[in-house]
This record gives C-alpha cells, sequence and structure tokens, in this order.
C-alpha cells in the first residue's frame, strides 16, 4: 500500500469513527450515547419477586414514553444483589466503576442499601431508592444525588398504632425480623401506639431471613395479647401468615401490620391472610382512574398483577422521567437534575404524592384488610405522613 492510500484509509477510519461519536468531543457523545440504567435488586432469595415487580414497574413507566429518557435511548445492567448486605458496597461499585451506569435504581433491603448508599455519596452517581426503608438516607446522611419514592422504614407503622386502639386492641405483641427494616418499623409502632395508650407487652425478634416462628408464635399464645403487630415481606411474610394461622392465632388475636406484610402473596397465603389489617401507601383496590389503568396495564404486559412494589418502580420510573425531561437528556446538568426532582409531585397509582426537601415521599397511609386476596382501603389511616428527616442537611 502507498503511503497517499494509507493515509487516505486511515482519514476514512478517522471519519468513519467521527461519525460513530467516538471521537466527539465528551460533551456532545454524552447526549448522544444511551443513558445507561443499572438495577441492583434481589432476583433470588426470600424477596426475589419485590425485585422484579420492582423492574418491570419501571420498564413500564418508561415504555410509556417510548421507552426514552429525555429523548436519549436507554441501556440497561442488572446484578442480583441477594440481600446480602455484605455484597452491598462491593455490587453497587461494579455497576458503577464497570458498567458506567448513569443511575442506580436499587435496592429493596435496607441493609444492602447502606453499601449503594456508601458507593453513591462517594461517587456521586444518582441514586434512586425504589424500596429499602432505612432512616439514615434520607436522614442524618441524606445526599443531593440520593432520592426514595418508595417510604422511611417507620412512615407505615407511624399509622398503625392509632387505627389499633380505635379497634379497641390495647395490648400488643411486636414481632419482625431483626434488621434496620424490622428495628425502624418498630420506632413508628412504638411511638404511635404507645400515644395512643396502647401498651406493648412483648417484642420479639428472629434473625432475618429466617422463617421459623413455630417458638414465638407458641410464646404469643401463652402472652394473649390483644393484638399483634410486626414487619415481614416477601416469601418470609407468606410464611407468617400461613403459621399465625395453623397454629389457630387468627382466632383470637388480631394481626396487624406494615403492609409489606400482605404485599404479593396474597395467593402464596391464601385464606390464613383473610382479615389481616395493615397500613401502607398503597392497596390494589384503590377507586380511581389512574390505580386501574396501571393495574389492567401492568396485568396485560406482565402476566401477574402489581403490588405495591411494582407501583414503587413505576414512580422510580416517573420521577427519572421527569428529571431526564427537565435535562433533556444531558443527566451532567446535575444542579438541573436534582432541582426537577426535588419537590416533585408524582402523579403515582397510590394517589399524588410530592418529594420532600430530604427527598423521600410525602404520601396518605391507608388503612386494608385483606379479604378475598385482596387488600381493600377501608380508609385513610393518617393523611400526608413525612418522615421527619431528623439530621439531614442538604450539601
Ligand atoms: C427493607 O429492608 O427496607 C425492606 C424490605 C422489604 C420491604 C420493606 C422494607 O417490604
Amino acid at each position: 500500500m502507498t503511503t497517499r492510500r494509507l493515509v487516505l484509509t486511515r482519514s476514512a477510519a478517522v471519519i468513519g469513527a467521527a461519525s460513530t461519536g467516538l471521537l466527539l468531543p465528551q460533551f456532545a457523545r454524552a447526549q448522544s450515547d444511551k443513558v445507561r440504567v443499572g438495577f441492583m435488586l434481589p432476583y433470588t432469595g426470600t424477596f426475589a419477586q419485590l425485585g422484579v415487580a420492582i423492574e418491570n414497574g419501571f420498564r413500564m413507566a418508561l415504555n410509556e414514553q417510548g421507552g426514552k429518557l429525555g429523548g436519549r435511548e436507554v441501556e440497561f445492567f442488572k446484578v442480583d444483589d441477594e440481600s446480602n448486605p455484605a455484597k452491598g458496597i462491593e455490587n453497587a461499585t461494579r455497576l458503577v466503576q464497570r458498567d458506567k451506569v448513569d443511575v442506580l435504581v436499587g435496592t429493596v433491603h435496607s441493609g444492602v442499601q447502606m453499601g449503594i448508599h456508601k458507593v453513591a455519596r462517594d461517587t456521586g452517581v444518582l441514586s434512586l431508592i425504589p424500596n429499602a426503608g432505612v432512616h439514615i438516607a434520607t436522614r442524618a446522611q441524606c445526599a443531593p444525588n440520593v432520592f426514595r419514592t418508595s417510604f422511611t422504614n417507620s412512615q407505615p407503622t407511624l399509622a398503625l398504632g392509632k387505627a389499633m386502639m380505635e379497634r379497641g386492641h390495647k395490648k400488643a405483641v411486636w414481632i419482625t425480623w431483626n434488621y434496620a427494616a424490622g428495628e425502624e418499623a418498630y420506632e413508628g409502632f412504638e411511638k404511635s401506639y404507645t400515644e395512643a395508650g396502647g401498651t406493648i407487652i412483648k417484642k420479639l425478634g428472629l434473625p432475618f431471613p429466617n422463617v421459623e416462628f413455630q417458638a414465638l408464635l407458641t410464646e404469643i399464645a401463652s402472652l394473649n395479647p390483644d393484638a399483634v403487630a410486626c414487619f415481614f415481606a416477601g416469601g418470609g411474610a407468606a410464611k407468617f401468615l400461613r403459621d399465625f394461622a395453623a397454629a389457630g392465632l387468627n382466632k383470637n388475636i388480631q394481626l396487624y401490620g406494615s403492609g409489606f406484610l400482605t404485599e404479593g402473596v396474597l395467593d402464596a397465603a391464601g385464606p390464613a391472610a383473610d382479615g389481616v389489617l395493615t397500613t401502607m401507601h398503597y392497596s390494589d383496590s384503590l377507586d380511581t382512574p389512574r390505580n386501574k389503568k396501571f393495574r389492567l396495564d401492568y396485568a396485560k404486559t406482565f402476566r401477574m398483577q402489581p403490588d405495591v412494589y411494582a407501583v414503587q418502580g413505576y414512580d422510580t420510573g416517573l420521577l427519572l422521567i421527569k428529571g431526564a425531561n427537565a435535562v433533556k437528556g444531558d443527566l451532567n446538568n446535575k444542579p438541573a437534575l436534582y432541582a426537577a426532582m426535588n419537590g416533585a409531585e408524582i402523579d403515582s397509582p397510590r394517589g399524588k404524592w410530592k418529594m420532600s426537601a430530604a427527598h423521600n415521599p410525602i404520601q396518605d397511609m391507608y388503612l386494608r384488610k385483606v379479604e378475598n386476596k385482596e387488600n381493600k382501603v377501608i380508609g385513610i389511616a393518617q393523611k400526608a405522613v413525612a418522615d421527619p428527616a431528623t439530621g439531614c442537611r442538604m450539601a
């Protein structure tokens, strides 16, 4: 090959590279490349179904916009976090460093969230929390790049105590898994129940994700409370509902819970869940056009019924769409991106909610009763519940 031909060939290669964007300046490339979204969710273990529902909901929100974010195509990356806190930092780092995601969507388990949170604070990557309610993420360690679309662990239970006392259940036993979510759900329960005049006669617990409930159920029977209140979720919640009924406790003791107890598990729990009362920011039976359309579209797309996790995933998508549209897809424009998401109002299947200054939803809590495998709304337990956001100072 002559020198001239070599030069021409090289030039052609350079032009080719430029036209595919390889040699464009960084800012131009950021506009034309795909937005990289990383799902860090549980796809195995007791919370596996929760992870799937969140991802489904998120994808549904984007699909309603032609699958784009601020006009840009989207590429997805996935890591199964196994609800294992020991691998939290490593898994989040993999998505940020190796996959170079622009936004991390995750996760379910509060302990794993702390790993994601460290990586988000260290790297500044946009972190959207579609479930895990760990308080500190929107309290003392709140951050401009971290937004939660779900709840804090004590939000649902802050609405529980009064509802229990109004039904004359004055003596209660609390039971949960011993980890952040259970401890913090207890915090809300203790405050609302004792302020309403209730007495907590015993606090019981077992390690996450243990489901050997028998000895604890025997202890509950001997304590003979008016009510049991609890935090369990996913596969473990279905097992708790079945074991509680199988031990005959549902005949004389009213079971209450943070609403996760009866989310996505009603087929697995069957009649054992009938009559259980919970407080939660969503209900299948919300009689609004928004919820009905969401439920129909979700069922048609995924051939399964949505639950609160699907709604939270969907709302995470809606929030990101709001942000991305405001910056026309330039997610590097962080001040404008965060400004659009901070204080955003989300038109959710759960009802409209607003993002607080600490980046956590301010939302109504419904009182629900399980009837025929459905969480039926029987009232609003508390309107516009906001987390106290103790110690949050946005940098
Ligand atoms: C949590 O660990 O924060 C958590 C897990 C499952 C739920 C709710 C909260 O359903």
